[in-house]
């Protein structure tokens, strides 16, 4: 590998992550950023071939970490235990964990939200995180480093009539990694959460797609535009590296300016 970031505060080269749900959109960006700057990376998601063809991707590049892909349902533990294994036995310890994959299923008043669906949410887009974290971070605190980073969203720094389960899911995410920060901070453990506005991919294409949703969320961007998932990835990157050195516990709104808007 060529080590391009040799000396700068972006040098991730020797880390190992796993990144959840990185077979398109956000996480692909993420998976494809990170091993740009030397990570080497296990690519997952639940179709394998979506998670190879990114690996492959990856792989082809003499510059970039090397990757393995590996089918994980994000909702199933067995699976996550089998994620952890199979990145131990490809790259050794996992320093980073991006906990990315998320589902986003109902839209609809509270009295309609059925245990059911906030148990599937909380499962994939807190519990997921719980897992992995629990099971990884003996292995980070055994090396002294190492990097949790929650994919949350900035629609959990609000209230919302109709976005009941996926907000509440987000939103104890984010606090769940606040406490991993100071429960962890002086082992050299550095937990995040990266809060994306709107982005270009396919959850996000409802909204995108229809002109009257896209005009309001516009309406509120201070750059006039959606986000990119290179974007996103950028955030994810900095706070991997030690670039991020110094920030611990944050939530890091990367949205266009949308959360800082009032008029
Ligand atoms: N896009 C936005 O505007 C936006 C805004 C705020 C926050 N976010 C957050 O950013 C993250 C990425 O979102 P995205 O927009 O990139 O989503 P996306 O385009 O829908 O991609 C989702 C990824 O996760 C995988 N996935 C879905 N369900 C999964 C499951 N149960 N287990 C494992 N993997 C699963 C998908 O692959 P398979 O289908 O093969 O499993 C795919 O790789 C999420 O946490 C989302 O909440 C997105």
């Amino acid at each position: 590998m060529n080590r391009r970031f040799a000396g700068t505060l972006f040098d991730l080269a020797g880390e190992v992550a796993i990144v959840t749900g990185s077979s398109r959109g956000i996480g692909r960006a993420i998976a494809l950023r990170l091993a740009q700057h030397g990570v080497n990376v296990v690519v997952s998601g639940r179709k394998i071939e979506a998670a190879q063809t990114v690996a492959d991707e990856i792989n082809a590049s003499p510059n970039s970490g090397r990757a393995v892909a590996v089918a994980c349902n994000v909702t199933r533990a067995d699976d996550l235990e089998a994620l952890c294994e199979a990145a131990e036995a490809a790259f050794g310890t996992v320093s980073v964990l991006v906990a990315n994959a998320a589902v986003h299923i109902h839209v609809g008043p509270s009295a309609e939200m059925s245990d059911a669906v906030l148990a599937k949410t909380m499962d994939a887009n807190f519990m997921a995180l719980h897992r992995l974290s629990q099971r990884l971070l003996p292995g980070m605190i055994a090396r002294g480093r190492g990097r949790i980073i929650n994919l949350s969203s900035i629609a959990a720094l609000f209230g919302s009539g109709v976005y009941h389960s996926y907000t509440l899911s987000k939103a104890t995410a984010i606090q769940y990694v606040r406490n991993l920060a100071v429960e962890h901070g002086v082992a050299g453990i550095r937990a995040n959460s990266v809060a994306p506005g709107l982005t270009r991919t396919d959850m996000a294409a409802g909204l995108i797609d229809d002109p009257a949703a896209l005009a309001r969320e516009l309406s509120r961007s201070t750059i006039g535009r959606i986000g990119d998932p290179d974007e996103i990835a950028g955030a994810v990157v900095f706070l991997a590296s030690d670039a991020g050195g110094y920030v611990n516990g944050q939530t890091l709104a990367v949205d266009g300016g949308m959360t800082i808007r009032y008029d």
